[in-house]
């Protein structure tokens, strides 16, 4: 890619990787057909796909309408294997629906993103607060109960993943499980709907505390997976970074609050529209401090486009990240930009500079990648960004969406 465009048009936004997946899952607690509309055309959903084949389940994906269709025979199978769940981490969303389904699943332990330590003992402590045995052999994550109950549960964190498990476990146990301290994403709100549409009773839904009591069974639904607020945030520096003019469409401003926020802080427009919002930018970008917490806080995905944004702002910023540790790994990449930032543990101090100057880079994670291609976009000369696949696990048609607002870029390989 060629730095030096400002993006200007429009975007629309599909449904959110970080949803899709856990409806997919989500699907397996009832037997029929469930269809996911706003599929977003990324690799993950093909894992993810996959994964639910070899369980037993039909699943086709009819990309041009964004349509996942998946039918759940009576009787499952219960393992996921090490070649999928390795590839994706996310895969490890199976265990609340096929435990609750079959009474006994074993998951491979997943690898992921490269960004840090990410455990699993949330997820495991609420399952065996429901009546879970759960071991770990050979690699896999074996979990049995010959019938899940109603228990109360405490998230030491209000973890995304552990959320999901537990609720998708409880639904279908015997008996209420209130749990607290839980994710308030808008993807666990998106679940949490969706449940219900399928016949579940959730209280709470959108605060910290969930309860739930468990039903017989559950029907399979139609569903309109949320819009992607990473995506969408990701736009909406794109934009500020290349003192652009980005409208973004179907998507959820209010999902985005404190980002755009920061936004208008560095100096942009931010205003509402029909369907989304669009962001305007007429100077140079102020640098912007941001602390990564849960949701409502300012999320993690977007904080390695914040650093490069904030690595040609004027002045310098703190970047604090609260949620994964190694996620600064990528800023020894963006150094090789020409951008000034320190680390030390939690805290990242970048300094803004005048410019930035291409080079070749690598990519770590998907938010390290989008982070990259941003500060592509302004670097002065050629950046490639190898390991770009890892940017297609998140963006569907990255590439064309950012040639479309004018971008010099080009996907090789
Ligand atoms: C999800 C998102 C990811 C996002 C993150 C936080 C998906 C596929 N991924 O990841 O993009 O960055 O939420 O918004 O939806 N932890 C434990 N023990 C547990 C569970 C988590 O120690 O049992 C720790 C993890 O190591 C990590 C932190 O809690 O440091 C956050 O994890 P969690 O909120 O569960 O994120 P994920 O579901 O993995």
């Amino acid at each position: 890619m060629t730095g030096g465009s400002r993006l200007v048009g429009e975007v629309r936004v599909t449904g959110a990787k970080n949803s899709v997946l856990k409806l997919m899952a989500a699907a397996l607690l009832a037997r029929g057909t469930t269809t996911l509309t706003e599929v977003p055309d990324i690799l993950d959903v093909e894992i993810m796909a996959e994964l639910l084949r070899r369980l037993g389940c039909q699943v086709s994906h009819d990309k041009a309408v964004a349509q996942v269709v998946i039918t759940v025979p009576d009787a499952l199978e219960h393992r996921a294997d090490y070649d999928l769940v390795r590839r994706m981490r996310a895969s490890i969303c199976v265990l609340g629906p096929l435990l609750a389904r079959c009474g006994q699943v074993d998951v491979a332990l997943p690898g992921g993103d490269n960004i840090g330590s990410r455990g699993l003992d949330m997820h495991i402590d609420g399952l065996e607060r429901m009546g879970a045995t759960v071991t770990n052999e050979h690699g896999y994550l074996i979990a049995s109960a010959a019938a899940l109950h109603g228990a109360s549960i405490w998230l030491d964190f209000p973890s995304v993943g552990a959320t999901e498990t537990i609720l998708m476990a409880a639904v279908l146990a015997k008996g209420t499980t209130v749990i607290d301290n839980v994710a308030r994403e808008p993807e666990i709100v998106d679940i949490c709907q969706m449940l219900t549409e399928m016949g579940a009773r959730i209280e709470g839904i959108g605060s910290s505390t969930l309860t739930v009591t468990g039903v017989e069974s559950l029907e399979p639904v139609t569903h309109r997976t949320v819009s992607d607020r990473i995506v969408a945030g990701t736009w909406a520096v794109a934009a500020v970074i290349t003192g652009g003019d980005i409208t973004v469409r179907n998507a959820n401003p209010d999902h985005l609050r404190i980002a755009l926020d920061k936004l208008t802080t560095a100096g942009a427009e931010v205003s509402s529209t029909d369907d989304g919002f669009r962001v305007v930018m007429r100077e140079r970008p102020k640098a912007v401090d941001i602390v990564t917490l849960p949701y409502p806080g300012f999320p993690t995905d977007l904080q390695p486009q914040f650093i490069a944004l904030n690595s040609i702002s004027e002045g310098a910023a703190l970047v604090t990240e609260n949620l994964f540790e190694a996620r600064f790994r990528f800023v020894q990449e963006l150094a090789r930009l020409g951008a000034d930032v320190r680390t030390d543990g939690h805290h990242a101090l970048v300094r803004g500079v005048e410019r930035l100057s291409g080079a070749p880079v690598e990519s770590t994670d998907i938010r390290a990648g989008a982070g990259l291609v941003l500060a592509g976009l302004v670097a002065e000369g050629v950046t490639t960004v190898y390991g770009a696949s890892h940017i297609d696990r998140g963006y569907a048609g990255f590439v064309d969406q950012l040639v479309g607002l004018g971008a010099t870029v080009e996907a090789q390989g």
